[in-house]
């Protein structure tokens, strides 16, 4: 990624004003490489955050606009990391194909990964969901990946999806304050 297209990004009101690391690798490792396939096309991975959050805000766009924007530009910054990630499992010695590879055994990315919903509530709350998810499942990965470059990425990539996450919760304090409770709530007893 040209040090000019991060800036064009980071530049988004979206993001951190963060740059991110240039993608490199201590040295090529398949396993590495299949544990960022998951966060690049897994059920629970970038190219399904990108295609959830674009749905939605094509879905959102007449009824809640402002919402619909943030889902807009948040999916824009996730194809950004789906960039990021995919140019490290190249380097790790892996084609950056759609899918996971478990057991050599391939599975390919599927559209039904995507939580659609049918309204605002649902929706927010499946992404405020998929953010808590994707920051967890990035932290178990960086504690399993030794290479300092990974490392450093996967850091960077979670501070953009715990700001993604403080949007998400900002929108539905506005626009769902029922949802925004009940987080809340859950967030006391332990399970936010
Ligand atoms: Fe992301």
């Amino acid at each position: 990624m040209a040090g000019k297209e991060s800036e064009e990004h980071t530049s988004r009101w979206c993001a951190l004003p963060e740059p991110y690391p240039e993608p490199n690798v201590v040295r090529p490792n398949l396993f590495y490489a299949q544990l960022l396939l998951e966060d690049y096309a897994g059920s629970i991975s970038e190219m399904t955050a990108i295609n959830q959050y674009f749905h939605h805000y094509l879905a959102l766009e007449g009824e809640y606009g402002e919402v619909a924007e943030i889902e807009e530009c948040i999916a824009i910054i996730e194809m950004l990391h789906l960039e990021l990630l995919g140019e490290t499992i190249l380097l790790l010695g892996v084609d950056p194909k759609y899918r996971t590879i478990t057991d050599n055994k391939q599975t390919f990315w599927d559209a039904s990964n995507v939580f659609y919903g049918t309204g605002l509530y649902d929706r927010l709350a499946a992404d405020i969901a998929a953010e808590k998810q994707a920051i967890k499942k990035y932290r178990m990965h960086q504690q399993l990946i030794d290479d300092k470059y990974i490392r450093n990425l996967l850091e960077r990539i979670i501070k953009d999806e715990q700001h993604h996450l403080k949007l998400f919760m900002q929108a539905a304090s506005r626009f769902c304050p029922d949802l925004f409770r009940s987080i809340e709530d859950n967030r006391e007893d332990g399970l936010g």
